[in-house]
């Protein structure tokens, strides 16, 4: 099986924004009957979305992964005490070029905690680690290519040139002949604008998520939505 990386292939422009921006041109053009949706008029590359931008998997992929891998990341298995920080409700999407889910995808993520602290033997910035947060987690994207992770916000951290790094979740995305490792960021982090890899990224509208609004009662919770989108199946 072929394994394609999106940094080989050109980058159009943003991703699920992207899609639905396409969606009302078709839109636009049906009612000016140029184009027919369902009847077949409508070419596969109108349809055509960003793909992700791919993002360096980093230095603290982790070595030894947590036998607790579920897509809950605030509770581990055997502690009482669950993570410390701010908790995230993170959903989206893993899509093909075409816009359609990527059914079946394996999104696998993992992050420093709330205090900016991985558990990975080469963080050695000192910040303490959190034993209630799991760090990893993985799901399999269903049928219409959704996944979702419950974690927190993870803290900025230090890298050992003096550079910071601003909140980020790294992601390994494997579809069933595409792969895609990056990272997701917060939208409206003030570091986001320092930040150096996202400063290098040539698509970086694809990489920051959106927040949503979260659902009612739970206002202290950060609710965002990143769409993934392979450059293949
Ligand atoms: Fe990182």
């Amino acid at each position: 099986m072929d394994i394609v990386d999106s940094r080989n292939r050109s980058v159009m422009r943003n991703s699920c924004s992207a899609y639905r921006q396409t969606r009302r041109e078709l839109i636009g053009w049906t009612a000016g009957g140029i184009a027919l949706l369902g009847g077949g008029l409508v070419s596969r590359a109108a349809w055509a979305a960003t793909p992700t931008d791919t993002m360096t998997i980093g230095p603290f992929y982790p070595v030894l992964r947590p036998l607790d891998q579920d897509g809950d990341l605030t509770v581990v298995n055997g502690i009482a005490t669950g993570a410390r920080g701010q908790i995230v409700d993170l959903a989206g999407r893993v899509l093909k070029p075409d816009g359609t889910p990527a059914a079946g995808a394996r999104v696998e993520i993992w992050q420093a905690n709330a205090a900016g602290r991985y558990a990975h033997p080469a963080d050695m910035s000192g910040v303490p680690l959190d034993p209630g947060f799991q760090g990893f987690g993985v799901q399999l994207a269903d049928a219409e290519g959704r996944y979702r992770f419950r974690t927190v916000k993870p803290g900025a951290y230090r890298i050992p040139d003096g550079r910071v790094r601003t909140p980020h979740i790294h992601f390994d995305v494997q579809g069933r002949t595409s792969r895609i490792v990056s990272q997701m960021f917060v939208p409206g982090e003030p570091l986001n604008a320092s930040d150096f890899l996202l400063k290098a990224s040539e698509a970086p509208d694809t990489l920051i998520a959106r927040k949503l609004q979260p659902p009612p009662g739970t206002a202290d919770i950060l609710a965002l939505e990143w769409d993934i989108v392979l450059v293949a199946a």
